[in-house]
């Protein structure tokens, strides 16, 4: 990102001013501006009869909004003011604002110019603490759409690991790459079944962020899927248009990715480790077929009954790899089922595990304060039944219903430790704008799991 964001004292008349204002009685929400041909003077009004959430969300929407207009008239600096009450509502405006600036042009020959680099607040409730979270939240959301947004030749498996290394060197975490003979040699037999068909080795990545004095004893584990290309396999993706968006099946471990690049630059008292297993799923010679029994981490045997339900395979071998460190809560996050996309759509993430009551609430909450919502799904003892298997332990898909639940149910089997999965199938790539999210990669999971961490840090 090459827009400054700082605390600014007092007024600077040379910028142009952004000032958001109570709504009054029957007036309209929304923006309204006046632009001199250098300078743009805008009141964006704010409703302050809504839930906290909402008037957050509904800023964040006024700054993207706010982006298209100082965009088209390439501003180049703008200081924020707020006449309301609510905390931080410049921050909102500003995130709104910030997270619209996404652009993916790295293989145009003609790039996109931002002229904007500067946004100023002038709030004397905005701390530079704020500004900085910001600043860090919104980096980390880049990271993970740059790495969503690449096209699967330009990052295969080991690229992937490629990019976590330099990314841990840069912001200070540790990692760890397991190649494809230590791979065979730990028999991860779910990672290594769904990369038979590649003609690109698998990686297994192992992210480590473990400042002095963590206020946490057992560490957090996050698990990202990891899939960097998802044809379905010899199961090959059989509807119109369904393996177009497939370079996002590594979403999961996207957001992961930009997660532990924020909580290292925002230093956060947590021990986190971040699993990630890497390969992608192609209908090669040797690929794994649908009737074949394969053999995980953990010693489960998976009758497949579908190369195309990949991603719980790889992601069983990291929620089994996650056991040895006896952690106080693990949370996957994955583009695991088209099931959740149709349930929920872009709008939300599907969520659901074995963690307290408490810590699912607190998920959720978080969820709403960024505006990455989840809704909870059940895990019932019934839906065990739709994965059993004639001849293996498990089998790898269940019937038609319930299919976001029974990649879930078939997840929990390999946990022994609290836990929650979050199937991001339906926000995590989009065809078409939506506001700030943008199109194509939105990032989803970044801010969501940061909002979470720091709650967490703050509590313990
Ligand atoms: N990567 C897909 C899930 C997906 C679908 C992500 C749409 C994003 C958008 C996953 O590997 C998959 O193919 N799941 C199958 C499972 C089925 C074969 C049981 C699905 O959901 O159709
Ligand atoms: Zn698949
Ligand atoms: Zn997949």
């Amino acid at each position: 990102m090459n827009i400054s964001i700082n605390i600014s004292a007092g007024s600077n008349e040379s910028t142009s001013q952004i000032k958001i204002i109570k709504k009054a009685k029957n007036n309209a929400s929304g923006l309204t501006f006046k632009y001199d041909g250098k300078n743009l003077n805008c009141e964006i009004v704010s409703d302050d009869s809504v839930s906290d959430n909402d008037q957050a969300e509904s800023l964040r929407q006024s700054g993207h909004k706010l982006w298209n207009v100082i965009h088209d008239r390439k501003i180049k600096s703008v200081i924020f003011r707020s006449d309301i009450d609510f905390k931080n509502a410049c921050i909102y405006l500003a995130e709104g604002l910030l997270l619209s600036t996404y652009v993916f042009d790295k293989y145009k020959s003609e790039k996109q110019d931002c002229h904007l680099k500067a946004v100023y607040i002038d709030d004397k409730n905005v701390s530079n603490e704020n500004t900085s979270t910001l600043y860090k939240t919104v980096e980390a959301n880049f990271i993970a759409r740059d790495l969503v947004n690449e096209p699967p030749a330009k990052l295969t498996a080991p690229d992937l690991s490629k990019s976590i290394v330099s990314l841990g060197k840069k912001y200070g975490f540790n990692t760890t790459v397991l190649e494809k003979a230590k791979i065979q040699s730990l028999k991860m037999g779910g990672l290594l079944s769904v990369n038979l068909g590649s003609e690109t080795p698998p990686t297994f990545n192992i992210l480590e962020w473990k400042p002095k004095g963590a206020k946490n004893k057992k560490p957090l584990v996050l698990i990202g899927k990891g899939v960097v290309y998802d044809t379905g396999g010899l199961s090959l993706k059989p509807t119109t248009n369904s393996m177009d968006l497939m370079k996002s099946d590594m979403a999961g471990s996207a957001a992961v990715i930009g997660a532990f690049c924020a909580l290292a630059s925002m230093n956060l008292p947590l021990h986190v480790i971040g699993l990630i297993a890497a390969t992608d799923n192609r209908p090669g010679k040797n690929a794994y077929a649908p009737g074949d029994v394969i053999h995980m981490f953990d010693g489960t045997s998976v009758e497949v009954m579908n190369t195309d339900a990949e991603g719980r395979l790889t992601l069983a071998d990291a929620l089994s790899y996650a056991k040895q460190y006896k952690p106080g809560l693990v949370m996957d996050i994955a583009t695991l089922t088209g099931s959740a996309a149709r349930a929920i759509g872009k709008e939300g993430i599907v969520f659901m595990g074995n963690a307290d009551t408490k810590t699912l609430n607190s998920l959720k909450m978080s969820g709403q304060k960024v505006h990455e919502r989840l809704v909870l799904f059940p895990l019932w003892d019934d839906y065990a039944e739709h994965i059993k298997s004639d001849i293996a332990d498990l089998k790898n898909i269940g019937g038609v219903e319930a299919g976001a639940i029974t990649a879930g149910k078939f997840l929990e089997h390999f946990t022994d430790y609290p836990w929650i999965h979050m199937d991001i199938a339906g926000s995590a790539f989009l065809t078409s704008e939506d506001s700030y999210r943008g199109k194509n990669a939105t990032g989803v999971g970044v801010r969501l799991i940061i909002e979470f961490l720091n709650q967490i840090s703050n509590e313990s």
